[in-house]
């Protein structure tokens, strides 16, 4: 039977709750596809910092390496641990070190689930560039405290990061149905967003079944809402896709259903897969989250192993159940019920 190893990070707040509703489903397809999860779970958290004076241990990237994926719920409990100092200290390294390049995160109505726009449906795929960017670290601070300080934080876009995302991104609209959105701001960004907008031109010659549109990220926004069934393919930078992918959750009822997969595509290092959502220190640990943005993660993670048959059946039992009005507004269920309902689907 084939075993894989997973290490499992549920992070902080409802990120428990959320990652055990996903093992346990997983755990109940591995059963019926005839696979093995093996899992190694990893205290690694905003507590864990209040106890160790780091996110992870000085190796936890060379302990994760072996891993064949992560799982990860959230992180952040800013109450206690500034977020720049909890992001910064494991969620951030790890996609990084391990070269995540491609988060993709899918935006579909699901069944049942009522989004706020009003529409039939629609279904994007967003393909975020994940190591660098706007997030790429680099910048400081001079004269902190006095009048004449300076934040500066530098945006780099290298042409190897740049190819390697949108090549990802047309290979996906390849497969789909053949429509790629390139969003930048070259008409303000004359440096990054211009040459981001030349790379993907370039690309698109070795791509000729697959049309291209380049838009501005402020009508992108605008677009997402008025007219998002027109949209296949959708890819951004690592800042811009942070902002579209919280919109794409909203238009699809909520963060509770935006999954999400942080992936190394040629599979040297562990890809991670995790909800869009956060840590929600609010309503953690009282049985209210809703675990669906983390199970549907939990079936890219199979998706990705190789295990499609199982990653696909878990989707399909997700939208059975919100099809039967389980999980589709806040207060509905309780995370075990919505949990056990799908898991009674996959049967
Ligand atoms: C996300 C989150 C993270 C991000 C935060 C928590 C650093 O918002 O995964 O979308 O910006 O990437
Ligand atoms: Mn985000």
């Amino acid at each position: 039977m084939t075993n894989y190893e997973i290490a499992l990070i549920p992070g902080d707040g409802i990120g428990v709750d959320v990652t055990d509703a996903t093992l346990s489903v997983l755990n109940h397809a591995a059963g019926l596809y005839g696979f093995d999860l093996a899992t190694t779970r990893f205290p690694w958290s905003c507590a864990w910092y209040l106890e160790h004076g780091s996110m992870m241990p000085r190796d936890g990237i060379d302990t994760l390496r072996g891993f064949d994926a992560i799982y990860l719920g959230a992180v952040g409990w800013p109450e206690t641990v500034a977020d720049a100092v909890s992001l910064h200290g494991l969620l951030l390294p790890i996609r990084k070190a391990f070269a995540q390049f491609a988060n993709v995160r899918p935006h579909r109505l699901l069944d049942g689930v009522e989004s706020p726009l009003r529409s039939d449906g629609f279904d994007i795929l967003c393909i975020r560039e994940n190591t660098e960017g706007e997030y790429s670290g680099a910048g400081g601070r001079v004269h902190q405290g006095t009048p004449d300080e300076v934040a500066v934080e530098t945006s780099v876009f290298t042409r190897t990061g740049t190819e390697r995302i949108l090549r990802f991104a047309f290979e996906q609209a390849r497969a789909r149905r053949g429509h790629l959105t390139s969003v930048t701001k070259s008409n303000a960004q004359k440096y990054s967003m211009v040459f981001w907008d030349e790379l993907t031109r370039e690309l698109a010659g070795q791509y000729p079944d697959v049309t291209v549109s380049h838009m501005h990220i402020d009508a992108m926004a605008a677009r997402m809402v008025m007219a998002p069934e027109t949209l296949d393919v959708v890819v951004a930078s690592n800042l811009f896709g942070d902002i579209l992918t919280d919109l794409g959750a909203a238009i699809q009822g909520g963060l509770g259903y935006a999954a999400s997969a942080n992936i190394c595509p040629d599979r040297t290092m562990p890809s991670m897969f995790e909800p869009v959502h956060g840590s929600a220190p609010d309503i953690a640990g009282q049985n209210i989250a809703n675990p669906i943005a983390a199970i549907w993660s939990g079936a890219m993670m199979l998706d990705h192993l190789g295990e499609s048959r199982a990653g696909a059946a878990v989707l399909a039992a997700i939208e059975r159940t919100t099809a039967r009005g389980i999980g589709t507004r806040p207060g509905g269920q309780s995370t075990d019920a919505i949990t056990a309902a799908i898991t009674s689907e996959l049967e």
